[in-house]
């Protein structure tokens, strides 16, 4: 039997940390507008509240998506399809942002606003448009 030195010890903890997901908020308040927009209605939806908040939907020609508090402002949004740039397996929230679960996904890591942080894959999640006031995010 071999042993693990603490360096392969803490490697392993920290690769296990970055895979591990933490659970999803649901948003609420969710409106489907006539013009086939959805609106997020910011006051039932207290995660939104902080910077580093993030709330999950589905959006039928999205898929799931995420809305991320990126600043105070009241613009200070990000929308996210969830769908893997690698091969389309839907992320995971983790303590550092987001992560592409094996045992389907392949580990790409990718920063809480969407940015690439670890391949596979080669590009960011995919940003959605929207608009935001201080009472909603209205997604395109
Ligand atoms: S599908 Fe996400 S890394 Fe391969």
């Amino acid at each position: 039997m071999t042993s693990l030195s603490r360096r392969d010890f803490i490697c392993a903890s920290a690769a296990l940390t970055a895979l591990s997901t933490v659970p999803a908020v649901a948003a609420t308040g969710i409106k489907t507008l006539a013009n086939g927009k959805t609106e997020i209605d910011l006051a039932s939806n207290t995660a939104l509240n902080s910077v580093g908040g993030v709330v999950e939907l589905s959006i039928n020609k999205y898929g799931k998506v995420a809305v991320v508090r990126t600043s105070k402002s009241s613009k200070g949004f990000a929308v996210l399809n969830l769908s893997c740039p690698h091969a389309g397996v839907t992320v995971k929230r983790n303590i550092n942002g987001w992560v592409c679960p094996p045992p389907r996904g392949h580990g790409s890591e990718f920063a809480l606003n969407g940015a690439l942080k670890v391949g596979l894959a080669t590009s960011a999640l995919k940003p959605i448009t929207f608009t935001a006031t201080k009472k909603a995010v209205t997604i395109a």
